[in-house]
C-alpha cells in the first residue's frame, strides 16, 4: 500500500501528531497550501498530515487553497488521503458525537477553484465522479470502525455548503429534500481534486451538532459538547488505520 495523508480541519489537535513530525514547506503551481505538510514515520510507513485551515486555524472554508493542498500532498507522494471533516447531522440517525463514512456528496459551493484542468485542452479530462469516494478505502474504514466498536454510520450523503456562516432552517430542509444526511463546508472541491490526481480519497465525517432547525439546543453549545467525543473516535480510527496499514 502507498503512503497515506490525512487532511483534517477543526479539532485536528486531538489526532496526536507526534512532536517529532517534520514540517515540509511545499510550493505549488497553484500557490501555497494551508500550511506545512507534517511528516512522520509510523511502524515503518511514512504518514503525512495537513491542517486544512492552517495550523493556527485561520483559513476559512471558502478561502482554503484546495488545489495547492491536494497538489502538495500528491507531490509528497501520497496515494491514500483520509479527509476528516466536521459536519452537522441532518438525518435523524446522524447524531452528534458519531462518525459517518459518506458514500455520496452534493456540492452547493460556488466560486472555489475546483479543477486542475483550467484551460489546457490537451490535458482536459472529465473525471468520472459517480462514486465520489474510493470505495475500497471506504470499506476498509467501515470494517475498522466496526472492529473498534465506534459509533458510526457506514454511508450517507454529504452536503457541502459555502459557509462560513451556518445554514438557515429552510436551507437545511432543502438539503433534506435533496437527500442529504450531513452538512459541512469543506468536502468540496477537495474530493473532486483528489480524483483528478487519481488519489484514493475517503472521508470520515464527525458529526458535532444537529443541523440548523433540526435540534433543540444552540448549535455552538452542541459543538462544544460533542467535538471532543467525535474527535476521540476519529483519533481511534486513525490510530487503528495506521496500525493496520
Ligand atoms: N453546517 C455546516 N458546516 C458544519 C456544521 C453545520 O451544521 N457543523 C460543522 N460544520
Amino acid at each position: 500500500m502507498g503512503r497515506i495523508a490525512i487532511i483534517a480541519g477543526t479539532g485536528f489537535r486531538a489526532l496526536n501528531i507526534p512532536d517529532a513530525a517534520q514540517p515540509i514547506e511545499a510550493s505549488t503551481p497553484f500557490g501555497q497550501p494551508s500550511g506545512p505538510i507534517l511528516r512522520w514515520m509510523n511502524l515503518g510507513h511514512e504518514v503525512l498530515f495537513l491542517a486544512r485551515h492552517g495550523l493556527d486555524g485561520s483559513v476559512p472554508p471558502h478561502k482554503v487553497n484546495y488545489r495547492a493542498n491536494l497538489w502538495a500532498i500528491h507531490q509528497a507522494q501520497a496515494q491514500y488521503v483520509l479527509a476528516v471533516n466536521t459536519v452537522g447531522g441532518i438525518a435523524s440517525d446522524a447524531e452528534p458525537g458519531m462518525l459517518v463514512i459518506p458514500d455520496q456528496l452534493v456540492d452547493y459551493t460556488w466560486g472555489r477553484p475546483q479543477t486542475f484542468f483550467d484551460g489546457d485542452k490537451d490535458t482536459l479530462t472529465h473525471i468520472e465522479f459517480t462514486l465520489p469516494y474510493c470505495e475500497s478505502f471506504r470499506q476498509r474504514l467501515i470494517k475498522l470502525a466496526g472492529d473498534l466498536k465506534l459509533q458510526f454510520l457506514a454511508s450517507g450523503t454529504h452536503a457541502v455548503t459555502q459557509g462560513p456562516r451556518l445554514e438557515t432552517a429552510a436551507e437545511i430542509n432543502r438539503l433534506k429534500r435533496d437527500g442529504c444526511d450531513l452538512v459541512g463546508m469543506t468536502g468540496m472541491p477537495e474530493a473532486a481534486l483528489a480524483r483528478e490526481l487519481e488519489l484514493s480519497y475517503a472521508c470520515c465525517a464527525v458529526v458535532v451538532n444537529r443541523a440548523a432547525g433540526t435540534g433543540d439546543v444552540g448549535i455552538y453549545a452542541e459543538i462544544d459538547q460533542y467535538l471532543d467525543q467525535g474527535m476521540d473516535q476519529v483519533s481511534r480510527l486513525v490510530s487503528g488505520f495506521l496500525e493496520a496499514f
